[in-house]
């Protein structure tokens, strides 16, 4: 399907900010992206940082659909969609959606980036809440093509199907999570194995670059083409995931057991003993990680797997 000519209204232009602002300009010739920012430097600062995102672009024709909005107003007065990714602040966006309400056009779709403020909680003022979803994105999300969209019990199913459907028609991949929950799911997947690695460390079984090494080794790859259910029903064989469950069960329930016993004895809680310790061995084996690097080969990797 063709991409829809459209105008995005992108409020807050940090780390997640310009890289939406980058992937809708990129993914949609058509559409025109306005920028609305708090800092005092905003145009130069887009004028400098935006190319950084525009990967595989045509950088200058990209940058001939932005605007630079000189107020929230101005930036969401036309607008088809308004993307909110400012602060992490449940004051901030439960008052900046009262006052888009206002200012955006009836049928605007509205949509927060928010790691963790539900959209039950973010539209507490607005009129109509309806009208707002949760679009978390897995940063960067110019790279990234998981999207989870995040609805409250109010909002509509036709925000929904459209916030659904504009996704779809970028190539990107939007996962609906059908309930509001805390992280929602691809962090509650990533911090789980992030707790279980910080314990393993802290308890001297392997250390920091090791314990990436065996991430990077296996389940990173094979994860890139099945993800957990999918694998382990391949690895049951025949019998699929039941057969891998009486078959490896016991040994699954054991790393379980292990795990909680290790949260119950408290040793593993964020800020406490193990924590500096991780953190400088990590420091030290890694200095200051190339991004741009990183995002390179994961752009190679989402491009073999889609062949
Ligand atoms: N960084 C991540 O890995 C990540 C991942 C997924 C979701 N998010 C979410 O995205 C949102 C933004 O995160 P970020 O990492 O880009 O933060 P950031 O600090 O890089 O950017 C926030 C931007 O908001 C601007 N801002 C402050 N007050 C404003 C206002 N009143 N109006 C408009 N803009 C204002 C700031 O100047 C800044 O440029 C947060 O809700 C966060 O939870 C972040």
């Amino acid at each position: 399907m063709a991409a829809p000519r459209l105008t995005v209204a992108v409020i807050g232009a940090g780390t997640i900010g310009l890289s939406f602002a980058a992937l809708h300009l990129a993914k949609n010739p058509t559409c025109n992206v306005k920028i609305y920012d708090t800092r005092s430097d905003l145009s130069e600062y887009v004028g400098d940082k935006l190319c950084e995102y525009l990967v595989d672009a045509d950088v200058e024709e990209c940058k001939s659909r932005v605007q630079i909005a000189e107020s929230l107003v101005k930036a969401v007065e036309n607008a088809d969609i308004v993307q909110e990714q400012g602060p992490e602040n449940a004051d901030f966006k439960q008052t900046t959606w009262a006052q888009i309400e206002q200012l955006a056009p009836q049928g605007a779709l509205f949509w927060s980036s928010t790691s963790g403020i539900p959209a039950s909680e973010q539209s507490k003022d607005m009129k109509d809440q309806s009208r707002l979803v949760v679009v978390h994105p897995y940063n960067p999300p110019h790279i990234m093509p998981l999207l989870e969209v995040v609805p409250s019990p109010a909002t509509s199913q036709e925000v929904i199907d459209r916030t659904l459907e504009y996704w779809r028609s970028l190539g990107r991949v939007p996962v609906l999570i059908r309930k509001e929950c805390t992280g929602f799911v691809a962090n509650r997947l990533a911090f789980a194995l992030f707790r279980e690695a910080c314990s393993l460390v802290a308890q001297g079984v392997v250390d920091v670059e090791d314990l990436d090494s065996v991430v990077q080794a296996s389940m990173g790859p094979r994860w890139t083409v099945a993800g957990p259910f999918k694998s382990y029903h391949a690895g049951g064989g025949e019998g699929g995931l039941s057969s891998f469950m009486d078959k490896i069960g016991g040994t699954v329930q054991e790393c379980w057991n292990a795990s909680d016993r290790d949260v119950e004895a408290g040793n593993i809680g964020v800020g406490q003993s193990w924590q500096e310790d991780v953190c400088r061995q990590t420091d030290e084996a890694y200095g200051v990680v190339d991004t741009a690097q990183r995002d390179k080969k994961t752009k190679a990797v989402l491009k073999a797997v889609s062949q």
